[in-house]
């Protein structure tokens, strides 16, 4: 059997860590034959209830689960670690301004870039979940120069899976038969869920979306606000927001770039931008991607309409003001 990964899970006391540990644990992102030792990090007043994970984890008796190390010291947590899955954040309180929940959130992705770079294995592959979860990924690359920036991104697969279900509804096929959503820009509300090159597989046979719905108003207009205000939903439903399927969502975007993509799909991740798509370079960008031997790469020369040209540039400003707003907070 292979050596075991270490596997850092940071905010491991919280609602995503609770079902995303599971799922890693029991070889649903490295595989079946990949023993792993989680590492667990959480704030000081959280170790209580760590402490019970790590009960229920010992209880689950999962084979691949090699040794489970809780603490709440960045350098114990980012020891030697593989895989990166930066869930804990400062969650937004009531009367919190946006730049007070940006304030708390980089410091905090500055303090586990130093130790990321410090403790972890330089080929680390990092997923930055907590938000604003674009600008926490940039923010925590820049404290860690000795990793590649290649090796930090962010979440927008809960999006991309969103995207994808809505589709597969609205033409009454199961979930797998459609692929290629896309995901443009911040994981906020700016961001761009693009159906334009999705194709439906029906009878064994692709079809691109846009001619199997028909319907370009509701792609342009319901489909999009859906997808873009979905988190809120979840959250006026459960009071709480999206847990479970963010950490599907997690597992997906890591084992995608652990053990490649599928030929003929693409996902969509939040990487560092070069500029494709004329989106502004040096932020997290989430482009459509596709992976092979632990390397992303960025799907090319996709038609862009003047419509989808719009929505670009939105998502793309406001990272840029998200990058300059953090900057300063940092550099003060
Ligand atoms: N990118 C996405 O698609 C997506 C989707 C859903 C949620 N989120 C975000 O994920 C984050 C976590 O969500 P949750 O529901 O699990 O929240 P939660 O409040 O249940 O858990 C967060 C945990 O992080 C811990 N934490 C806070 N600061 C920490 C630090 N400095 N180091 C380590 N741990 C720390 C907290 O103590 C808590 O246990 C939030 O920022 C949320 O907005 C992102």
């Amino acid at each position: 059997m292979a050596e075991p990964l270490r596997v850092v899970v940071t905010g491991a006391a919280g609602q995503i860590a609770y079902s995303l540990l599971y799922i890693v644990a029991k070889g649903d992102v490295f595989g079946p034959n990949q023993p792993i030792i989680l590492h667990l990090l959480d704030i000081p007043p959280m170790m209580g209830v760590l402490e019970g994970v790590v009960m229920e984890l010992a209880d689950c008796a999962l084979p691949l689960l090699h040794g489970v190390v809780p603490t709440d010291d960045p350098a114990v947590a980012f020891k030697d670690v593989t895989a990166a899955f930066l869930v804990g954040a400062m969650p937004r309180k009531q009367g919190m301004e946006r730049k007070d929940l940006l304030s708390a959130n980089v410091k905090i992705f500055k303090v586990q870039g130093e130790a990321l770079d410090k403790y972890a294995k330089k080929d680390v592959k990092v997923l930055v979940v907590g938000n604003p979860a674009n600008t926490n990924a940039l923010i925590c690359s820049r404290y860690a120069p000795s990793i590649p920036k290649e090796n930090f991104t962010a979440m927008t697969r809960l999006d991309q899976n969103r995207a994808q279900a809505q589709i597969a509804a609205k033409l009454g096929v199961p979930v797998r038969q459609v692929s290629n959503l896309i995901i443009w820009g911040n994981h906020s509300s700016t961001q761009f869920p693009d159906a334009s090159h999705a194709l439906v597989n029906i009878n064994g046979a692709n079809t691109a979306v846009v001619e199997a719905i028909k319907d370009a108003a509701w792609l342009n207009s319901v489909f999009v606000e859906t997808v873009q205000k979905r988190g809120a939903a979840v959250i006026n439903a459960r009071k709480m927001s999206s847990a479970m399927s963010a950490a599907k969502a997690a597992s997906d975007h890591m084992r995608d770039w652990f053990l490649g993509t599928e030929d003929g799909r693409f996902v969509s991740m939040g990487v560092i931008s070069d500029g494709s798509y004329c989106a502004p370079k040096d932020v997290i960008f989430s482009f459509p991607v596709t992976i092979k031997c632990g390397k992303w790469k960025i799907v090319q020369e996709l038609g862009i309409t003047d419509f989808a040209r719009k929505l670009l540039d939105a998502t793309g400003k406001e990272l840029e003001e998200e990058r300059q707003e953090a900057i300063q907070i940092i550099e003060a």
